[in-house]
């Protein structure tokens, strides 16, 4: 007999870093609102997470649960990490994936989990790049929203791919497209922006081929994420509400909620349990904290790349010396695969001169860097997360998109909100100049005094109970979530 005392959902994350980090924010959420959660983790970060956290932070708590499907790709113990290879892990999660989930819910149904009393499965709530989860929901006649883990303007563009194509801007017609200016081309119909480059709409138009795996992957995952009950976005309503409004005007679209960002919503859990589970899949460095707690404040210049993006080591070495003329103090985390290919190797001079000044890491507890009143600028990638975090702390930032949605991240940090300075060329001068600009001169000021506005806009959105996120979030559950159970 299936328990139907509380409801159940099942939350599934595509399989990187910067999605597993908001959905199970959003899980923890579900979790204080009353759901019992199965967060379907793959096995191979699974694992990573058990390597990385210990296995206890993984179950801590009877009505939150971890599960685990494959990613369908090979485990090659003589090759690096697979899973980088976005993709490959595309391919294989969107061809793969579906059988395993459906099984996975037969048989949470059948109350098949050990020895614990697990209630029914009243909804799913999926990636919207894991949409194979709308099908799984639909076969099973169960409600099912998409999580877009990134911005509104991203997702807007990712919709407009479609249109793209018919308009035949994309793919491009050969590869000197990409460099002869015609990515500057502006174009003015996606809902709620007014003008947009085509170099600012998420990178995977970046082909000349029609059949390319990530162009079709965005395709197919946008057309069939609107077939949910409805679309969750990680962001809020004054940040973005132009697109935010304009998507009750894309008739194909469900109800979008905007339930961002999340960490002001999470304050208001006290569960010591629940506020243990973590995410990072690799072990973090708790020595830059300290280090930082001996810093002055807004003096360090931090800096991340993220969890996927890669560089050549000839930038790795412009970023050192830009960072490094700047004569500012820096905690600089350099991932053991952030140079493609190779290891990192910076210049022994660099590291001797600024051994003093400045601190290297693997990998940190981004958020607890972000929110320390040390931190004066944050050089990032322009992850959604990272974009976020930062728009959290009232932290600027100096902006190095690599790929993806960064692009459009980049774009309305920079120009649209006024809290970041873009490096469009490696070249040390210019990260230099960019450094000393945001730490010290009038446009860093200006751009300071922004990041602290939006700051409190983002806390009015997520912190107060009368603020959008605060009530969107008890909006979807009413509306969609719960619409069965
Ligand atoms: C990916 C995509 O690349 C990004 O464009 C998209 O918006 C989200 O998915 P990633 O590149 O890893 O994410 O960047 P980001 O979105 O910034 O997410 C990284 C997450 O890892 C953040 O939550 C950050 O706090 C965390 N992190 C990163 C750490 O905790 N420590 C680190 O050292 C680095």
């Amino acid at each position: 007999m299936v328990s139907w005392e509380k409801p159940h959902a099942v939350l599934i994350p595509y399989p990187a870093q910067g999605h597993i980090n908001p959905t199970l924010k959003l899980a923890k959420l579900l979790h204080h609102k009353g759901f019992h959660i199965t967060f379907v983790n793959t096995e191979y970060n699974h694992n990573r997470l058990l390597k990385s956290r210990g296995s206890d932070s993984l179950k801590s708590l009877s009505s939150f649960r971890f599960e685990t499907i494959p990613d369908g790709l090979p485990v090659d113990p003589n090759h690096g990490d697979a899973t980088q290879d976005i993709p490959s892990l595309c391919k294989s999660t969107a061809t793969s994936c579906l059988p395993h989930l459906k099984n996975l819910i037969l048989k949470l149904n059948d109350n098949n989990c050990g020895d614990q009393v697990v209630p029914g499965v009243s909804c799913i709530v999926c990636d919207a790049v894991m949409s194979f989860g709308v099908d799984a929901a639909q076969e099973l006649g169960i409600p099912v929203a998409v999580f877009w883990t990134a911005s509104a303007s991203s997702f807007t563009c990712c919709i407009q791919y479609s249109q793209l194509l018919r308009k035949g801007l994309v793919p491009l017609k050969d590869s000197s497209y990409l460099t002869n200016g015609y990515l500057e081309t502006t174009i003015d119909w996606v809902p709620g922006i007014k003008e947009i480059r085509l170099r600012d709409i998420p990178s995977f138009i970046r082909t000349t081929d029609p059949n390319d795996i990530m162009l079709n992957f965005f395709l197919r995952e946008m057309e069939r994420s609107q077939r949910a009950c409805a679309i969750i976005i990680n962001t809020f309503d004054t940040l973005e509400r132009d697109i935010l409004e304009a998507f009750s005007s894309i008739n194909s679209l469900p109800p979008v909620y905007s339930i961002g960002p999340m960490d002001f919503l999470l304050n208001h859990i006290t569960d010591h349990e629940l506020n243990k589970i973590g995410s990072n899949l690799w072990k973090e460095d708790q020595e830059c904290i300290t280090w930082l707690d001996k810093q002055e404040p807004n003096s360090v210049v931090y800096i991340n790349f993220g969890s996927i993006t890669t560089m050549t080591n000839e930038n790795l070495i412009e970023f050192a010396w830009g960072i490094g003329n700047s004569n500012k103090r820096f905690l600089w985390v350099i991932r053991p695969d952030l140079v493609a290919g190779e290891n990192a190797i910076l210049p022994n001079e660099f590291l001797e001169e600024t051994k003093v000044r400045g601190i290297l890491s693997n990998w940190c507890p981004q958020e607890e860097v972000l929110a320390h009143p040390s931190v004066g600028v944050f050089l990032t990638h322009s992850g959604w997360n990272s974009t976020l975090e930062s728009v959290c702390n009232g932290v600027t930032m100096i902006c190095w998109p690599f790929f993806s949605d960064q692009m459009t991240n980049c774009r309305f940090s920079c120009n649209e909100w006024g809290i970041g300075l873009e490096i469009e060329d490696v070249k040390r001068e210019k990260i230099e100049s960019l450094v000393r600009e945001s730490m010290d001169g009038e446009m860093g000021q200006q751009m300071k005094e922004k990041a602290l506005e939006l700051k409190k806009l983002a806390k009015d959105a997520a912190s107060d109970p009368n603020g959008s996120s605060f009530q969107n979030l008890d909006k979807v559950i009413h509306d969609a979530l719960l619409s069965k159970f």
